[in-house]
């Protein structure tokens, strides 16, 4: 039920998307734990994608992107979500587990942070890539065609005989390739990458990604990249997103962000990138941790670690609102009562 509210995020909340958008997420919640002791892990999370958009999903380890990109999917059935999850015009959040079936590795791919996790060792690559299609009774003949060109479209030399072999026969890099080419088989429109190179070595890293850029490019795919490190997104996506504590802080383009970071946060997590052409020397490390769901400050969540702390941030949480490079930040920095008022 909507209540009737004129705070910003919540008219941004009620704004339906527009028919171009491929993926909007509104106020999305989600809980968990019992109904005695109920956790909050995300708290009215808003995203749009249009097609083909990349958008980088950023923040520290416990912020809340995968438990998001995980209820998007609808992969916990325990979790208990809110608000609406509206993809190519039905809400995710309202199919079936049937229904959604039809969507995940189909409509929308997905990639994780462990390729051997993602992959049976005790099938073959050729299998494995072909099961989406192959479920979706494709015949064996076209599934084996097509599994070979998405090999060969990521760079897999030898597809065909490759196919025969089994994960272990594979490095780590090959072994992501494999399952970035289960994810694109069923010609998704939306990949959602959550750390996908994060076990992968530095060299192997930037080949992954660059492999990702171009063929979601060539495809005119729109790539939500999961990341904890802002320094992996620099050249692959447009647009970045900022969680902290389970809430959106900070969305911007990547220029805007890298040139002039709004949220403090952000100003922090840049800080820890390693760049010769930083202009905008802040704050040197984030000190401190973010707190657990169970734990979080009042006000800001941020405000225990925010060099810029003043006393409305110990009491209030920041609103998203408009921020000065044309993104959204949430910080009473660029608030009604902060320091940017009237600017
Ligand atoms: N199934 C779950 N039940 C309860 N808490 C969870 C569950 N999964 C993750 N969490 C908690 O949710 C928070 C966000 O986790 P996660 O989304 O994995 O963070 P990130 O991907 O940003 O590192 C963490 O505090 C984590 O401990
Ligand atoms: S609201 Fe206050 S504590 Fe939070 S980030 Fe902004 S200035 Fe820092
Ligand atoms: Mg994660």
């Amino acid at each position: 039920m909507k209540t009737m509210t004129n705070t910003p995020a919540q008219k941004d909340a009620e704004r339906r998307p527009d028919p171009g958008t491929l993926l909007s997420v509104r106020d999305l919640t989600i809980e968990a734990g019992s109904k005695e002791l109920s956790v909050r892990l995300v708290d009215h999370f808003s995203l749009d994608m249009a097609p083909g958009d990349r958008v980088a999903l950023v923040g520290e380890s416990g912020s809340g992107k995968s438990v998001t990109a995980r209820a998007i999917m609808r992969l916990d059935p325990d979790f208990r979500l809110s608000g609406t999850v509206d993809f190519e015009g039905q809400d995710l959040l309202k199919l079936n587990e049937k229904q959604m079936v039809a969507v995940r590795g189909h409509k929308i791919g997905m990639v994780f942070q462990d390729p051997m996790g993602a992959l049976n060792p005790l099938m073959t690559i050729g299998e494995q890539v072909m099961e989406p299609l192959r479920i979706s009774g494709v015949s064996r003949a076209e599934s084996e065609r097509r599994a070979k060109s998405v090999l060969e479209e990521l760079g897999v030399a030898n597809a065909e005989s490759r196919m025969k072999a089994y994960p272990h026969e594979f490095s780590g890099g090959m072994r992501q390739r494999v399952v970035l080419a289960m994810a694109l088989i069923s010609d998704p429109s939306l990949i959602i990458a959550d750390e996908p190179t994060t076990a992968l070595d530095v060299r192997v890293q930037e080949q992954v990604l660059t492999l990702m850029d171009k063929v979601s490019k060539e495809r005119g795919l729109a790539v939500l990249l999961i990341t904890h490190d802002l320094g992996t997104v620099a050249g692959f996506t447009d647009r970045v997103a900022v969680m902290y504590s389970g809430r959106k802080v900070d969305e911007a383009s990547v220029d805007a962000l890298f040139s002039n970071p709004a949220h403090p946060y952000t100003q922090g997590l840049l800080q820890a990138v390693p760049r010769i052409d930083q202009t905008v020397p802040r704050l040197l490390t984030i000190p401190g941790a973010p707190p657990h769901p169970l734990n979080r400050p009042t006000g800001c969540a941020f405000s225990p670690r925010c060099p810029f702390a003043f006393d409305l941030c110990l009491v209030e949480s920041p609103e998203l609102r408009p921020s000065p490079e044309g993104g959204v930040v949430a910080c009473h920095l660029y608030g009604a009562s902060g320091k940017d008022e009237g600017s």
